[in-house]
């Protein structure tokens, strides 16, 4: 049996400049789906790609002294760089300047000229450079673009027009009896109504700039970049030359955007669709904004976030899990990095990461690193048993909705599930008593299980997870070719199974690091590697040793010991004895009155009668007497050294 197509889009996004967190957003969230619907079995192809041509590029590429196509180039290499460090999964990248893709804009501008949709006139409007739209006096706001708040020009030139109000009853008709075709529902009442106040024709050619496909017909004109943009959706996948692969993929299953653009992919796209010929996809879903304090975040507008800065200084799953997560998909949503930083914390490292490190090192305490065998259920384990069933029917049916808050908040009801149920069932009391210890071994077992499903079902989310989870529970028979369905599924995790106890799965993040300096994964693991190799101690283990400011108020020499010396030292409050080494390089009095640094908390030890309690640090070459006791000027006696 061939396995069932599923084909799903992001936008493609202007290069006009390096891309930000809100082109992330979609199409990380499409790679969730994407990478869902694989493991589900279906056939994806996930395409997503850059939009070209038309006047902002050409004229952002001659300010810079650069060829449109050579600025493009290196524009197009970042994105591609940027896709594949946030571990996306697009099957192709569509490039609007590609040869392929031309030709199929060609062809299907001609055969709408030539069935008479397509004509030839004189526009006169208000154009908007940076959002590529022309707009009728009527249409703008305070005589500025009624999209992006900036001046319009007033244009009048030859222009081929499409005539769109000959397709829009059919297209009403096609709202109306496929309802999940504009999603969300509010978004479809707003499309249906901008249909029913008319559609003017719309311009399809420009005479003004060369950037662009040329009308196959008459060279003068360029395609308009929207009716050159759409059509990729369907030259990526071989309309002209690999009828197989088109009739494989189309009609799409769901063109992803936001907002902003959820009219030409609602009204025009349809409208060509219907123009050539070819069925509708199925769905048109509409997200919306990622917005910063000062309103939406935009190339244009200049207040932009670098998702690769983010990548490096948080690790890919943190900003993933964040993008799909935080921002719900039907309402804008307000960006902060300090909100990153907490959902990674609470979510992750507190819930999911203890919840793991937890069950791991119980069964290492308890059953020799052996995953234990469960005997039987109670009532409380069959509680948990059925949120976890019903975790995964939930998270499928919500992300089979492109309901992604609804979808991880279904997993995170588990993880927290998990945690109650370790609380009520106490292992560490069951693990006192050993005619227990098959109880015992039950509730680690349902951990397992618990942890196991909720690992596949964020795998969508955190490509890297299951591989990295299972080096610590070996519990995924193999990480690469998980299924969706192995989640619905209790008990496949085997019992025997060795656990090891790794790093932590979810580190926390240190809000102090907002602002500063970043540490990529790399620089991390470099970090792991000169730590093991050197034998070196981190921050927390000095931070062990108490070192104070003491000053000497008496001192004499060790009867019969010619290198010792008996130090008394004021230490803030208090008084302490301390023997020290130093008598050949000191003569007691040289010292009185000095500060010293006394390591405070060393354990005390007996001299030849004496207890010393602590010692002070001393710098030390090679001879004997070559001694010099560290000391401090302004500092006073209690206060801590570090
Ligand atoms: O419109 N919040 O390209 P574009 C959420 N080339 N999503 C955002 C966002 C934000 N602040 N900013 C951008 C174009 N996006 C055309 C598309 S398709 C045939 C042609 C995402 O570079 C979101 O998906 O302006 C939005 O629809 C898209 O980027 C716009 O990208
Ligand atoms: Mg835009």
């Amino acid at each position: 049996m061939t396995k069932k197509s599923y084909y799903i889009t992001t936008p493609i996004y202007y290069p006009s400049d390096n891309l930000h967190i809100g082109h992330a957003y979609t199409t990380v969230a499409a790679d969730c789906v994407a990478r869902f619907k694989r493991m589900q079995g279906f056939d994806v192809f996930y395409l997503t790609g850059t939009d070209e041509h038309g006047q902002k590029i050409e004229k952002v590429a001659l300010d810079k002294d650069m060829t449109p196509q050579h600025y493009v180039d290196g524009i197009v290499e970042g994105i591609k760089v940027l896709w594949e460090t946030m571990l996306i999964s697009n099957n192709d990248f569509i490039r609007t300047t590609d040869k392929r893709h031309e030709e199929v804009v060609k062809n299907l501008f001609q055969k709408v000229y030539e069935q008479g949709d397509i004509y030839i006139s004189e526009y006169e409007g208000w154009y908007c450079t940076p959002c590529e739209t022309f707009f009728t006096e009527r249409q703008l706001i305070d005589g500025k673009c009624p999209d992006c708040g900036r001046d319009v020009e007033r244009l009048k030139e030859e222009s081929y027009f499409f005539n769109m109000a000959k397709y829009a009853d059919r297209l009403l008709a096609h709202i109306d009896t496929h309802p999940d075709f504009i999603q969300p529902e509010s978004r479809r009442n707003e499309v249906i109504n901008f249909i029913k106040n008319g559609l003017d024709d719309l311009c399809v050619s420009r005479t003004t700039f060369n950037w662009g496909v040329p009308v196959p017909f008459n060279d003068r004109h360029v395609v308009y970049v929207w009716f050159d943009a759409l059509i990729n959706y369907v030259s990526a996948i071989g309309y002209l030359d690999d009828k197989d692969k088109f009739d494989r993929y189309w009609p799409a299953n769901v063109h992803l955007m936001a907002k902003d653009i959820l009219r030409f992919h609602a009204i025009i796209w349809p409208i060509m669709l219907m123009a050539v010929g070819l069925p509708l996809p199925e769905k048109v879903f509409a997200h919306g904004w990622i917005m910063l304090e000062g309103g939406k975040m935009s190339k244009s507008k200049g207040n932009v976030i670098d998702p690769l800065q983010l990548v490096n200084k948080y690790g890919v799953d943190a900003v993933r899990y964040y993008l799909v997560k935080e921002l719900s998909f039907g309402q804008d949503g307000m960006y902060s990095e300090e909100m990153l930083v907490n959902r990674t914390n609470s979510d992750l490292a507190n819930d999911l990461g203890n919840l793991i490190s937890r069950t791991v090192a119980m069964i290492n305490r308890y059953f020799d690193s052996k995953i234990p065998e469960s005997i039987g259920e109670d009532a409380l384990d069959q509680e948990l048993i059925t949120a976890a069933l019903r975790a995964y029917s939930e998270a499928t049916e919500k992300l089979d909705k492109l309901d992604f808050a609804a979808y991880i908040q279904a997993v995170l009801k588990l993880i927290s599930r998990a945690n109650k149920y370790i609380d009520e069932t106490q292992p560490w009391l069951l693990a006192k008593d050993e005619d227990k210890k098959d109880r015992l071994g039950t509730v680690l077992y349902n951990l397992v299980e618990t942890i196991r499903i909720a690992i596949i079902l964020l795998a969508p989310t955190m490509p890297t997870l299951p591989e990295r989870a299972n080096q610590q529970l070996g519990i995924l028979e193999d990480p690469a070719t998980l299924t969706w369905e192995e989640a619905g599924e209790w008990g496949a995790a085997r019992a025997g199974t060795i656990v090891n106890k790794g790093k932590a799965l979810f580190p926390r993040i240190d809000i102090k690091n907002l602002d500063g300096e970043e540490n990529s994964d790399n620089e991390e693991l470099e970090n792991q590697k000169i730590e093991e190799e050197n034998n070196l101690i981190d921050i927390e283990e000095f931070a062990r040793i108490d070192l104070r400011v003491a000053t000497v108020i008496a001192c004499e020499k060790m009867k019969k010991a010619d290198k010792l010396l008996v130090l008394k030292l004021q230490v803030g409050e208090e008084e302490r004895t301390v023997i020290s080494g130093i008598a050949k390089a000191y003569e007691p009095e040289q010292l009185i009155g000095k500060n010293v640094v006394l390591v405070a908390n060393l354990k005390p030890v007996k001299l030849r009668g004496v207890l010393s309690q602590g010692m002070i640090l001393a710098a030390s070459g090679p001879q004997d007497n070559h001694i010099e006791v560290l000391t401090v000027e302004k500092i006073e006696s209690g206060n801590r050294v570090k």
